[in-house]
């Protein structure tokens, strides 16, 4: 498989596991599962049954025994399972490192800071993640026991983490936002509900072995079994201070009744998901649900972000045309997000917080952590100087630390929040390559 084309009209389905094309079920369940190699026999056994047991993107639609098994590996797993130094050095630096190792970049500091994550998160244990869907607890059953299938009987590998995530009741994140709506669609993914209404953005994008948007084949870690048609995932998880959110909003907003109003403006959408570009003076449930127009929209008719502030969640993490006087190429810094919930929720109307640990897992793909993931979360999120904004970032997930200050531009003058937290803590993250099947079969084989 030396010869590889880079313009494929069709992606390999069969090769490219199934996380990375299409959304996870809704409504779902979901576990995620962290393995620690103590012993390179082991690890080469559980890879072996890897190979039975991963959903590839082609069996997607139709779920193994009901269910969904994808797997990532961190560098060091990858280093454990005796991938040969030539290889491990053709990975990208920031993977190299691991996530902990760029905390300091992330904006992962004080609270969040890698000496505060939950154990094992950021540690030098973490080898192997599986990310375990499905649509029903029964058959997030099955795909626990084919968890269980790739790795019980093997001394070698320790289960050292586990976590539940699902939907909430209301198919909304813990801070009452529909989430996951926008999502690029992959040049060559023909699936059926493959992911995103959008214009279409090159493979390269996210894959390993592909035209960019660029226009160069992205490079993925050699030789090219290992790395064509795989990528990287950037796993974090975050907590969600609801309560504090709900308080700063009593506190902040002009009424009570403007309350929704001021979260969405953070957002850049209504709690249903409607987009604020379409629907700016309420929210529009019809335009929410309705997935041929909720991601229909650009900011051309808001330069000022009358109707969406330039600084809210959705407009800094893709500035869709926003930001073409700093002729910046938006396209070269897409996610693919496959975020999960965690947590109880937070019953309506509870401004106090009950100590319990409840957010999202945002899991995000690329084919560069630096040039997407990263970027995205310290130049566009955290921002420097977002759009000519020096003063502000990220109402939801930047590190405000109560020094936060949101500008919600309006007419005859703008309104300005201040004294902003940080409602988001990070309580760990790993980055992991996310490999194809061959690159599973080719590291079974390696001597
Ligand atoms: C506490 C953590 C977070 C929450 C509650 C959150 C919530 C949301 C919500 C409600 C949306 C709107 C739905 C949609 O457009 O799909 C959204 C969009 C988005 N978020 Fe987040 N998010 C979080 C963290 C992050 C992080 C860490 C990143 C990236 C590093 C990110 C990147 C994005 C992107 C790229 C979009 C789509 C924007 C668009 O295409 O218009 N989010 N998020």
């Amino acid at each position: 498989m030396n010869v590889i084309d880079t313009e494929q009209k069709e992606l390999n389905y069969d090769d490219i596991q199934g996380i990375v094309l299409q959304e996870r079920p809704t409504p779902y369940v979901g576990t995620y599962v962290l393995l620690s190699i103590d012993h390179l026999q082991d690890g080469k056994a559980m890879l072996q049954r890897l190979l039975d047991e991963v959903t590839s993107a082609g069996e997607w639609s139709k779920p193994h025994e009901g269910a969904w098994v994808n797997v990532g590996f961190t560098f060091r797993g990858l280093q454990k399972l005796g991938v040969p130094q030539d290889s491990l050095n053709s990975f990208d630096k920031e993977f190299r490192e691991g996530m902990a190792a760029r905390a300091a970049k992330l904006g992962d500091v004080n609270e969040s800071s890698p000496e505060h994550w939950e154990d094992p998160l950021g540690t030098d244990k973490v080898d192997v993640a599986l990310a375990l869907f499905a649509s029903t607890e029964e058959a997030l059953h099955q795909a626990e026991e084919a968890a269980h299938r790739i790795h019980s009987d093997l001394r070698g590998i320790s289960v050292i983490y586990r976590l539940e995530v699902g939907m909430n009741p209301d198919g909304r994140t813990h801070l009452g936002f529909m989430d996951g709506i926008s999502n690029p669609r992959i040049q060559g993914n023909h699936i059926p509900n493959a992911v995103g209404q959008e214009d279409e953005i090159k493979a390269g994008e996210f894959l390993f072995g592909y035209v960019n948007e660029s226009g160069t084949v992205t490079k993925g870690p050699e030789p090219v079994e290992l790395g064509h048609n795989g990528c990287y995932l950037s796993l974090r998880k975050l907590h969600m201070r609801v309560a504090a959110f709900r308080r700063y909003l009593r506190e902040h907003a002009d009424h009570r009744d403007d309350e929704e109003l001021l979260a969405a403006k953070m957002v850049g959408r209504w709690p249903s998901g409607a987009p604020l570009s379409l629907a700016p003076e309420t929210d529009d449930p019809a335009l929410g649900e309705d997935i041929h127009r909720r991601n229909a929209f650009t900011y051309a008719d808001d330069p000022k972000g009358f109707k969406c502030p330039v600084s809210s969640h959705i407009r800094r993490a893709f500035p869709r045309d926003s930001l073409q006087d700093f002729v910046v190429n938006v396209n070269i810094h897409r996610l693919l997000r496959r975020s999960t919930m965690y947590g109880p929720v937070l019953p309506e109307g509870v401004m106090e917080d009950d100590g319990q640990d409840r957010g999202i897992i945002f899991a995000g793909i690329c084919s560069s952590l630096s040039r997407q993931f990263e970027f995205i979360k310290t130049d566009w999120l955290n921002g420097g100087n977002f759009a000519g904004i020096s003063t502000e970032k990220d109402p939801i997930t930047g590190k405000n630390e109560g020094e936060g200050i949101f500008t919600i531009p309006d007419k005859p003058i703008r309104h300005r929040v201040k004294e902003l937290p940080s409602f988001s803590i990070t309580k760990g993250g790993e980055y992991f390559f996310i490999p194809s099947m061959t690159a599973i079969r080719w590291m079974v084989e390696l001597d």
